[in-house]
């Protein structure tokens, strides 16, 4: 008892004595000086760290609730926010993109009480900058992370990564929403585009690049960087039924193999912050989910971050996922869990939140240890992201913010991503001499070239696109004589229901003009869309869509077939009617720039799926596939038949896979260094995706026919034969074994690239 007394009296007095404004303020903390920070936050200081609104909950907004243009901060809702409910973080952007101006002002206001000292911790605002910094005019668009992969180019990722770090910060913005480290294995899905495509490794490169340059290099995050956020742990992508946030099964096995790979090397490279799957996995909501959120990410993977939840994700486990009677209950669960931030995020709903966590602590529902883990971890992001010593970046020190410098940057990467997929009798490139007729719904649509999260969350209100920008219609005109080239919409979408739908526009002007043009260039695809408003009923592409395809094959044109696609869709009906067909994905804002330069051949496709297209609405298969996929009835072993394969793409000007040879191989360590070379006969420099395939041939689970275990993109200049070295450990061989551990199985693999193959014998079994 008298040892509680002198106790408590020793903390009184050692409070006192921080400084007469009660609070201790450091502008770097140490972890002491953090656990000292702590140690004097009341419980309600607490819970408000782990709280996260939207802007909508303190915007200024009319009688309507409408958000002021421009975007402005009311006071008192901010100080409401921050004052009584110690609010930790904002995210987001009202309903459309702001200016850098809005931006600044919307910053300055926010940080003002913590400038002026009336408050001691910093605010951390997060936004979803996934394509480059989309939601501030003038920013930087780049392709959409499936185009991104595309590349197979890690430094484009880094330099993505990079640029849309320095452009958030021109905004304020020290924490981005991205990458979303999900395996796109689920074609149907709405967010299929949002993903590096279905490979693990390909996945991880792409994904640690876009880390690095999102964090940079360096032990903390300077005013150049932001933090990343690894999303959404971990199988979202993988939904049964195709629809957003709608449960998926997952085996262990493959968790382990497919699924949990990115996350946890971007772990390992100090990502600083994750966000969770909104769905459910194996009947456990990933919300819910404490053998994934505290036993793997935090103490097996020692994850020094902190989690923050999806959008009303704790709210969901009480109304939706059903697996908390109360919103009460659905905090204590996902914050016992171990998530560590709730983005609530509106208001009224973030004040019942904080006053239910604070009766959680105060009951003993959630110790008094794990909040302050949570908080632990908030304050150490906040440092390392500078916050502490100032929150408000000096906006002048910006200069390359939207610059032609980072615009060519964001074109290198939209014609790196673009894949050739057919070219019948060298249609392309174009001689010049053609009249081109450039149509569908895509052909002159921003809007389409970016898909969603851009300017707005749909990404489908046109008037936030960036001025200047050139569509695809537009784009050819600069490569040819304008008089050759015209325009035809055929077909419009728009959504009924909610539902994507299309109908004829100036179909018979279409007829028409397909009379006085040789080629026509259709631009087909889908509307922008994301999350549930994405969810879609079939794989096929939209049947009028197709339909200009068959008028103009019918018509005696020749067909170039664009896809603007936030996932493959199916089109094997038409395929065979097109001379080329073009994988644009969703290329940004310099997609229509990149395609008029592939096109006329100034610059050569390189671009390569990043994920198997599928043939059939009813048949959904991966490159990495067993045996038993490719066994046909009639017992032949050529039944796997997608559209394109993973990795598959065309390219004007190819180089040579020759002579791989192993440099080093160690047979009972498992590990071995193999060499290529790579030839170009050609007369013009080419930029090669050399990819590296395993297969094991026999092994206690059934093996996959090849995986992917390495890559590199090279360029080589005519005449020129390079040597690309390449080296493994046992990682390479290993899977999970039948007994559910990882394991190097002994036994032999075959190793290829391109048409070399080289045997490896794994003399003994290697546990991991
Ligand atoms: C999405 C997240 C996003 C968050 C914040 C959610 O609905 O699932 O990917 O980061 O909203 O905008």
């Amino acid at each position: 008892m008298l040892k509680t007394v002198i106790y408590s009296g020793f903390i009184a007095i050692a409070l006192l004595s921080l400084s007469g404004n009660e609070k201790p303020y450091f502008s770097n903390p140490t972890a002491q000086e953090i656990e000292t920070l702590i140690d004097q936050m009341s419980i309600e200081e607490k819970v408000g760290q782990t709280c996260q609104i939207t802007l909508d909950a303190i915007h200024q907004t009319d009688n309507k609730g409408q958000a002021l243009i421009p975007e402005r901060i009311d006071q008192a809702k901010l100080k409401e926010a921050l004052e009584e409910y110690h609010v930790g973080s904002i995210l987001n952007v009202g309903w459309h993109t702001l200016s850098l101006d809005e931006w600044k002002s919307v910053m300055t206001d926010i940080h003002a009480p913590y400038l002026k000292k009336e408050q001691n911790i910093p605010i951390l605002y997060g936004i979803d900058a996934i394509h480059g910094v989309n939601y501030t005019i003038g920013g930087t668009l780049f392709p959409q992370e499936i185009g991104l992969a595309a590349t197979w180019n890690t430094e484009l990722a880094r330099q993505m990564g990079e640029v849309t770090a320095y452009e958030c910060r021109a905004s304020g913005i020290p924490w981005n929403f991205s990458p979303v480290l999900d395996l796109g294995r689920q074609p149907l899905w709405s967010r299929h585009f949002e993903t590096l495509g279905e490979d693990p490794v390909l996945g991880t490169q792409m994904g640690l690049a876009l880390v690095e340059g999102y964090q940079g290099s360096g032990q903390t995050v300077d005013q150049f960087h932001a933090a990343a956020c690894l999303k959404h742990f971990v199988g979202y992508s993988a939904s049964f039924s195709g629809r957003d946030r709608t449960p998926a099964f997952i085996p262990e096995k493959y968790m382990q193999e497919l699924y949990l790979p990115a996350f946890k090397a971007a772990v390992e490279k100090g990502a600083l912050t994750l966000m969770i799957n909104s769905g459910v996995v194996n009947g456990i909501p990933g919300h819910a989910n404490y053998k994934l959120l505290t036993q793997t990410l935090k103490k097996d993977w020692a994850f020094k971050g902190f989690v923050v939840s999806d959008w009303e994700d704790f709210i969901m486990l009480h109304t939706v996922h059903r697996t908390a009677p109360s919103l009460a209950d659905a905090a204590i669960q996902a914050f016992n869990a171990g998530v560590d931030m709730s983005m609530v995020p509106s208001n009224p709903q973030y004040k019942t939140y904080c006053k239910d966590m604070i009766q959680a602590v105060k009951s003993g529902k959630i110790s008094m240890e794990r909040l302050n883990d949570a908080v632990r971890r908030i304050l150490y992001v906040k440092n390392q992201l500078g916050l502490f010593t100032n929150p408000l970046p000096a906006f002048d020190q910006y200069p390359l913010f939207g610059s032609s410098k980072f615009k060519a940057m964001a074109k290198q990467a939209a014609l790196e991503s673009i894949t050739l997929l057919k070219n019948e009798s060298n249609l392309l490139p174009l001689s010049g001499q053609q009249r081109i007729l450039v149509a569908g719904p895509g052909a002159a649509s921003l809007n389409m070239l970016n898909g969603a999260w851009t300017h707005t969350w749909q990404g489908l209100d046109t008037s936030f696109n960036t001025k200047g920008v050139l569509n695809i219609y537009q784009s050819v005109r600069q490569q040819f004589p304008s008089s050759q080239i015209s325009l035809q919409q055929g077909v419009e979408l728009y959504l009924e229901n909610d539902f994507e739908a299309s109908r004829y526009k100036d179909l018979n002007a279409y007829k028409k003009a397909l009379k006085k043009n040789d080629v026509v260039m259709l631009c087909l695809g889908e509307l922008p869309s994301t999350e549930k408003p994405g969810d879609i009923r079939s794989l096929q592409l939209d049947d009028k869509q197709k339909e200009l395809v068959r008028l103009a094959k019918a018509a005696g044109k020749k067909v170039i077939l664009v896809l603007l696609e936030a996932r493959p869709r199916i089109i094997n009906d038409i395929e065979p009617l097109c001379d080329a067909i073009i994988q644009a994905y969703l290329p940004g804002d310099h997609g229509g720039a990149a395609l008029a330069e592939l096109i006329t051949g100034k610059a050569d496709f390189t671009g390569r799926l990043p994920y198997t297209y599928p043939r059939y609405d009813g048949v959904i298969e991966f490159y990495d596939h067993p045996r038993s996929v490719d066994r046909s009835k009639s017992g032949d072993f050529k039944a796997y038949n997608p559209q394109w394969d993973f990795g598959f793409g065309l390219s004007y000007n190819t180089g040579k896979v020759k002579n791989m040879r192993f440099v080093n191989k160690d047979e009972q360590k498992g590990t071995f260094s193999i060499e290529v070379n790579v030839s170009n006969e050609g007369q013009k420099p080419i930029l090669m995706v050399v990819p590296i395939y395993i297969s094991d041939l026999y092994a206690s689970t059934t093996p996959e026919n090849k995986r992917l275990i390495d890559f590199q993109k090279v360029s080589i200049l005519p005449g020129e034969n390079k040597t690309l070295a390449f080296s493994f450990d046992a990682n390479a061989l290993k899977r999970v074994s039948a007994d559910g551990q990882w394991r190097a199985e002994k036994g032999t693999f075959e190793i290829r690239c391109a048409e070399e193959m080289l045997n490896y014998e794994l003399f003994n079994d290697l546990l991991f």
